[in-house]
């Protein structure tokens, strides 16, 4: 079956342009792909994955690795948003030192999100700056976080508070790993996925909802047949776009291509996900109802026709059933929004939508507390 291959290119570090590979079985060829992008001198890998995500792909990882003659050390963290924290960050660092990495080796991510971000951020740091390689296991990181060099842990004040940008020297998205991937966390994958279609890319939000219209959502009954590949080297290619054009997230910019757009649906999303103590909801699945608020809110303020929030509506509903969320306290949720990160000169900076696929920056001073009231308990309702 054919690769898609998608670069990612940064106008003013022509020589810090990457590949993203997608494709059905893309692991077995890592160590080709890593001799291929890696400093001819690099002979030791540190290889990055949590227990679950080594157990079924460890092994194949590794040979493949090893066949291309590096010499790799794997380190495993824990499974969870909670040992994405410096403590962990650290045990990686120690271990980095104990391998005996060198300035020309690399540090190597297998998993999720959270290996992803934490395994960019202990290379980051690593003798001020080792080369790394995402291998993304699950939909969120194949679509969204293993592109774009965002590494992070969290503190106990706030997720993602401490990181850089790195970007990594190569994306190996492999589809069939989402075979063993629970119907959740496809979801939530979907739900990220919907988000870069209604943010900037129409026709994307289409081919998308076409996509899961005759799939099931909650199996990769795809994976090997090349049409999911597709897709997903098609959100990569979105998300390179607009990262090669905003690589930083400049807060100055309030154009419809900036970074920001991506975090369609995360200001509601954050603040569900702190009122819940990070324990309902998966990210994507606080996206999915981050969006429809979002959706709301445009529509109260004349900015989307009503005709497009039930497109986003059905979107929603075709990623998977979301955890309830209509049992939450609104005025909760209200103070949650107001500590978002985001916010820039004190006040909240919503996405929200003109159309599908066409994001608009709002300053929260712009959005009235009944407006926002009856937003969230309009989106906050069953999905399905
Ligand atoms: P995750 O990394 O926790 O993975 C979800 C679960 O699936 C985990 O239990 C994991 O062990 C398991 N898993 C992973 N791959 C599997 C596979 N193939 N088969 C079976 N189980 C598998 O969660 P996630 O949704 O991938 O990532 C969420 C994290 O990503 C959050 O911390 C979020 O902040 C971060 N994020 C980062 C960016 C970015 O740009 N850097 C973007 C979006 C999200
Ligand atoms: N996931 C949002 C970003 O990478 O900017």
């Amino acid at each position: 079956m054919a690769t898609e291959r998608v670069r990612v290119r940064f106008r003013a570090r022509p020589a810090d342009e990457y590949h993203v590979i997608v494709g059905a079985g893309t692991l077995r060829h890592s160590g080709t792909e890593a001799r291929r992008c890696l400093n001819a001198d690099a002979r030791r890998l540190a290889l990055i994955s949590n227990k679950k995500v080594f157990e079924l792909y460890g092994a194949t990882a590794l040979k493949s690795l090893r066949a291309a003659a590096f010499r790799v050390e794997p380190f495993l963290i824990g499974d969870g948003e909670r040992f994405k924290n410096l403590r962990s960050l650290e045990q990686a660092l120690a271990f980095l030192a104990l391998a005996g990495l060198e300035r020309t080796d690399a540090v190597v991510a297998l998993g999720g999100g959270i290996v992803g971000d934490l395994a960019g951020l202990a290379a980051a740091l690593y003798l001020r700056g080792l080369s790394f390689l995402q291998i993304p296991t699950t939909l969120l990181a194949q679509v969204d976080a293993s592109v774009g060099g965002k590494t992070a842990v969290n503190m106990k004040t706030g997720k993602n508070t401490i990181g850089v940008f790195h970007q990594p020297r190569a994306v190996i998205v492999d589809t069939e790993t989402l075979r063993t991937l629970p119907a959740r966390e496809l979801t939530a994958g979907w739900c990220e996925a919907v988000k870069h279609g209604a943010a900037g890319d129409r026709r994307l939000f289409d081919e998308t909802v076409d996509f899961l219209k005759h799939e099931s959502p909650g199996k990769a009954a795809a994976a090997s047949d090349g049409r999911l590949a597709q897709l997903i080297a098609a959100h990569v290619s979105f998300k390179a776009a607009i990262v090669s054009g905003d690589e930083r997230e400049d807060v100055g910019r309030m154009d419809y291509r900036s970074r920001r757009i991506l975090n369609f649906g995360h200001t509601t999303a954050h603040a569900l996900e702190a009122v819940t103590a990070y324990r309902r909801f998966r990210h994507g699945e606080a996206v999915g109802y981050g969006m429809l608020v979002a959706g709301e809110i445009s529509k109260r303020l004349g900015m989307l026709d009503s005709s497009e929030l039930e497109l986003l509506r059905d979107a929603v509903r075709l990623c998977g059933r979301l955890p309830r969320a209509d049992d939450l306290d609104p005025t909760r949720i209200i103070g949650a929004l107001a500590s978002d990160k985001k916010s820039v000169g004190g006040s909240v900076k919503w996405i929200l939508l003109e159309r599908l696929g066409r994001a608009s920056i709002v300053d929260g001073r712009e959005i009235n507390a009944r407006t926002l009231r009856a937003s969230l308990r309009a989106a906050l309702q069953r999905t399905s």
